[in-house]
């Protein structure tokens, strides 16, 4: 059945994976096996029992009922969900309380990205990088709308809630790079939340987070603008070759007058920029929907600075 289970999902590679997958499959057998008895059973006796000859009108007696059968039909099902209930609330427990010496994790999940940011202010957007064999906890939040935390390859899945914390925790057991999903419908990017966790060995996960907490030091605004630019998701909504997306292009933007959608116009300055990253909903441009999450808590000043000399470098 191994097989089955590898064609069904991808490979497992949590702590966990290996118990869900197992009551997943017995789920699946005992349902197969139910399917075949019933509509197995079904189509037989519609051949069997099939009126052959207008003669031969013949009605099953009326049956009041059958206290073998009905028992059975009753105690069959019983033990099955009592199996199924145990073994899914054993697995449940496990998958809920995370392990004391796990590393917390802080996740904010907004239109439409994910943020993560560890215990010692490192912070990095749609990639979580975990060292392999340690268990994990994710706090996780929402700013704005319900989005889901989904690892396919963990088997671990979590609604991500605004004004409330939802934990999910996991422990990779191989190191590699897995899909994260966002698996809650949360609008016109919602396919395009997407992310990576990145598993790594311990010694490579403690050089991770030494790198990035002297991120950006040594690069010009422009080159670390141009880093944010993807590593901050702004990617997902805005392009640089002049296309739209769910957002204005950043090509050619610097500069010139942009129209906005209550008729007024602006000039793109460096003040008309930082207002639209740090309060995007104080001018939207004509043409475009007012959904662009503020960035106050995630860019820190030199960032917001780096970014606006990346868009004045892509061209007046
Ligand atoms: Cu976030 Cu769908």
């Amino acid at each position: 059945m191994n097989w089955f289970m590898n064609w069904l999902l991808p490979k497992g590679t949590s702590t966990v994976a290996a118990e869900v997958d197992a009551l997943l499959q017995f789920i699946i057998v005992v349902s197969i096996i139910l399917f075949i008895i019933v509509v197995g059973g079904t189509a037989l006796f519609v051949v069997l029992y099939r009126k052959k000859k207008q003669e031969q009108v013949d009605f099953t007696k009326d049956l009041s009922h059958n206290t073998k059968l009905e028992i059975i039909w009753t105690v069959i099902p019983l033990i099955l969900v009592t199996i199924v209930f145990f073994w899914g609330f054993k697995s449940y427990m496990k998958i809920r309380l995370a392990p004391g010496d796990a590393i917390e994790i802080k996740v904010t999940a907004q239109k439409w990205f994910w943020q993560f940011d560890y215990p010692d202010g490192v912070s990095n957007t749609n990639e979580l990088v975990v060292p392999a064999g340690v268990p994990v906890k994710l706090v996780m939040s929402s700013q704005d709308v319900i989005h889901s935390f989904f690892v396919p390859n963990f088997r671990v899945k979590m609604d991500v809630l605004p004004n409330r914390y939802t934990v999910a925790w996991f422990e990779a057991t191989e190191n590699g790079v897995y899909d994260l999903f966002c698996a809650e419908y949360c609008g016109t990017g919602h396919s395009k939340m997407l992310g990576k966790v990145r598993v790594v060995s311990e010694p490579e996960y403690a050089a991770w987070l030494e790198e990035n907490s002297s991120f950006g030091e040594g690069m010009s605004l422009a080159e670390l603008g141009a880093k944010l630019y993807k590593s901050k998701a702004c990617v997902t909504c805005h392009s640089v070759d002049g296309s739209p997306l769910v957002g204005p292009t950043f090509k050619g933007v610097f500069g010139h007058t942009v129209k906005l959608n209550d008729g007024s116009s602006v000039k793109a300055d460096e003040n008309y920029l930082r207002e639209s990253i740090l309060k995007p909903q104080a001018k939207v441009v004509e043409g475009f929907q007012p959904v662009m999450p503020t960035y106050q808590s995630i860019l820190k000043p030199r960032e917001v600075d780096a970014l606006i000399e990346y868009i004045k470098s892509l061209g007046e």
